[in-house]
């Protein structure tokens, strides 16, 4: 589902040119779970959004179910980003002006599905806010824009889903509520999961761990350490 062969990041600062991440290669099959965790700042929200083709790769190659994504342009990976990725922001990113379950329906608009709003309704119902529907995100709290967020990813019934601390903003019931409707999408549909968290309990729920540490990526499963360079 992903193969990525020495991608790298850098960013340009006021102090020169950053390297976020060093050469990462690894591989993700079609059905796993796989936990990313790592200290803060050590390039995982970095790493999640090059995955999804959110953000370019400064060098290196990416596979995303079989697409090369550091050959696309912002088109043809929004389309592919449409067609096949479900991604839950650490900060949301939910659209201000729209209403709850407005944001949830969005995506499935644009897929063109008829029944968006039915959809929406029974997976906001899913995280528990069906009685905050029709309020805007700056109504909602932290947790429940967070499960909005969620809602949103959940919509299109995404072939992989990134998620970028899902659970970071909730408390224990809805993190398990959270988690079960996660691990549910991966048995019944077999959406690959890739998870960001500091949540070691849901973190060892997956099938696989890797950990960053200063922008390089090591599986902690094996305790093999993954590529860093050629
Ligand atoms: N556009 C940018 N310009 C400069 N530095 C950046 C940029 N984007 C990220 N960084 C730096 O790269 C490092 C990795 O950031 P990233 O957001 O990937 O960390 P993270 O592991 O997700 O951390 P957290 O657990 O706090 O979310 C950080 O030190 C950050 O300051
Ligand atoms: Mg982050």
């Amino acid at each position: 589902m992903i193969s990525t062969r020495n991608i790298i990041k850098n960013v340009m600062t006021s102090e020169g040119e950053l390297q976020i991440l060093q050469p990462i290669s690894f591989e993700v099959k079609d059905g796993e779970s796989v936990a990313i965790v790592g200290a803060s700042g050590s390039g995982k929200s970095t790493l999640l959004s090059l995955l999804a083709g959110l953000d370019e790769v400064s060098g290196g190659e990416i596979l995303l179910d079989g697409e090369p994504l550091h050959t696309m342009d912002e088109e043809a990976r929004a389309r592919l980003r449409g067609e096949k990725v479900g991604f839950i922001f650490q900060s949301f990113m939910l659209v201000q002006s729209l209403t709850a379950i407005e944001n949830v329906m969005l995506p499935a608009e644009i897929a063109g599905y008829k029944d968006a709003k039915a959809r929406a309704q029974d997976i906001l119902e899913q995280v528990g806010l069906s009685h905050r529907a029709h309020h805007y995100p700056n109504q909602l709290s932290g947790g429940e824009q967070q499960r909005v967020a969620i809602a949103r990813a959940f919509i299109g019934q995404p072939k992989i889903l990134f998620a970028d601390e899902p659970t970071g903003n909730l408390d224990a019931a809805n993190s398990d509520k959270i988690e079960q409707l996660l691990f549910q999408m991966n048995k019944d549909i077999g959406t690959t999961l890739v998870l960001v968290t500091h949540d070691n309990a849901l973190a060892q729920r997956c099938q696989r761990q890797l950990t960053m540490l200063g922008g390089a990526l090591t599986e902690t499963t094996t305790a093999s350490v993954i590529a860093q360079g050629a």
